[in-house]
């Protein structure tokens, strides 16, 4: 019998019933393990080192460690959001090297893994998620955890070439070799991984498809993450006021939801929208884009440039197309409610999502499980999201090509109803597949099912 689960990211679930895909996905497991969830306290002005504190009592046990904000600057700030985000989302261009972040990430890293070795037994099953925490196992196993040791990256997997961009280029695979599973989201992140060991003269491929890295094995596998599809499908058809928004004019509507971030390709797409109305038909009904784009990482110099960049051009774009009752581009700078923009997304008779490079993107699945399957809306997708792997049939773009995405923008607003329920049906199955209930329990199986730890000695 498994011991309990034991799940670590950089943001922890907070308040007595926390929301959101993985902390539902994961919420069964850890209850019924009597599990723990370790994370960063969402207060970052505290005094830094003082040990793990229990955060809003829930049906499991949620532990917060403290950055000060001199860690906060180095680990997050620094090397997760300015190291190694642009390098996964290639722009190399934006890396700041900076060696007190490096080192900044790799203090925090040791402590979490001090912090943590005492609370795990050997029977446990433990989950790391995402880039904030690469060396985190190979820390663990220097302290004696002989658990397995799983790690996720939400985010895409660099190409090789990116990662000569790292001040210590070759930690990367050593990192990546102490979990015993590392899971992605796509056969093209999986791919990439691959290719990093593969070039790598400490690695040696066995016949079973694992990877003997030096004295350890580790498994490389795809595990394209989604929604609670039910859930979403619930939420978007519960009539509110929003469900009318500029129907009344006969209005059409395309959404766009991202964090306001340089990956999301956001200025481009104002862009293809600003182009299709320039060439839109006269009879063609009226079209806004209502643009979500909270903000994030503000303190970092280039998520300031892009917001700077994206509102220019949605004030250009409005001086030049808006009405006395209309403005074609409705851009909101603060989050909107799940459940709403459910609703809006279910409103909307289309949707961009325009990554330069993105992990998976849940906007797409949110969207397309958001319609009504007899009048659905179509989903433009870029080829670099992950999401665009498997959901062919959605109207696929190169982000890059501006002309091409309002092209798409003007085929979406004109499909006819067959071909909007055939696409939908068939992205539909992919979001279903992909449910994120089976996601997190497909990892939690195969990362129980690996090699353990230590039976290659050296
Ligand atoms: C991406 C990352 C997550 C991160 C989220 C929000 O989805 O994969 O790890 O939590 O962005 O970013 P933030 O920096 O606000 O946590």
């Amino acid at each position: 019998m498994s011991g309990k689960l034991v799940v670590v990211s950089n943001r922890i679930p907070t308040g007595d019933t926390p929301s959101g895909g993985l902390v539902v996905a994961l919420h069964g497991a850890l209850e019924q393990s009597g599990g723990l969830w370790v994370g960063a306290h969402p207060d970052t002005a505290g005094p830094g080192d003082t040990g793990l504190t229990e955060i809003d009592r829930g049906s499991y046990t949620r532990l917060a460690f403290h950055l000060s904000e001199a860690e906060y600057d180095s680990y997050y700030l620094g090397f997760a959001n300015s190291v190694l985000w642009p390098l996964c989302h290639g722009r190399a261009d934006l890396v700041e090297l900076e060696r007190s972040y490096e080192e900044g990430y790799m203090a925090v890293n040791r402590r979490v893994a001090r912090l943590l070795a005492d609370k795990i037994e050997p029977d446990d099953t433990v989950w790391v998620h995402d880039y904030h925490f690469l060396p985190l196992a190979g820390e663990l196993r220097k302290l004696g955890v002989s658990a397995r040791i799983g790690y996720f990256l939400h985010i895409p997997f660099p190409p090789l070439s990116a990662l000569s961009t790292l001040p210590s280029p070759d930690d990367f695979a050593d990192w990546l070799a102490s979990y015993n599973l590392i899971g992605l989201q796509t056969r093209r992140d999986t791919a990439r991984c691959l290719e990093m060991f593969r070039s790598d003269p400490r690695a040696e491929f066995m016949t079973d498809g694992t990877v003997k890295f030096q004295d350890r094995v580790v498994s490389v596998r795809s595990f394209p993450i989604g929604i609670e599809v039910d859930r979403f499908a619930e939420a978007a058809a519960t009539p509110t006021d929003a469900a009318d928004l500029g129907a009344d004019m006969g209005e059409q509507l395309v959404i766009g939801v991202d964090r306001l971030d340089y990956s999301k390709g956001l200025p481009n797409r104002f862009r293809a929208f600003g182009e299709y109305l320039d060439r839109k038909p006269e009879d063609a009904p009226r079209a806004s884009l209502l643009q979500v784009a909270p903000p994030t990482r503000e303190r970092v110099a280039a998520y300031r440039a892009i917001r700077a960049e994206l509102e220019e051009i949605a004030g250009r774009l409005n001086g030049a197309h808006s009405e006395l009752d209309w403005t074609p581009i409705r851009y909101i700078h603060h989050a909107v409610d799940r459940d709403l923009l459910a609703v809006l997304y279910r409103r909307a008779e289309a949707c961009l999502v325009t990554s330069l490079a993105d992990g998976m993107n849940l906007v797409a699945k949110e969207y397309v499980a958001a319609q009504d399957p007899e009048d659905p809306g179509v989903l433009i997708l870029s080829r670099f999201a992950g999401a665009g792997e498997d959901m062919t049939e959605a109207l696929l773009v190169n982000p890059y090509d501006v002309s091409e995405m309002a092209e798409a923008i003007a085929t979406a607003l004109s499909m006819p109803l067959e071909e909007r329920k055939r696409r939908h049906a068939a992205c539909l199955r992919v979001v279903r597949d992909s449910d994120v209930s089976g996601w997190a329990q497909r990892f939690v199986d195969c990362l129980r099912n690996c090699v353990p730890t230590l039976a290659y000695d050296g």
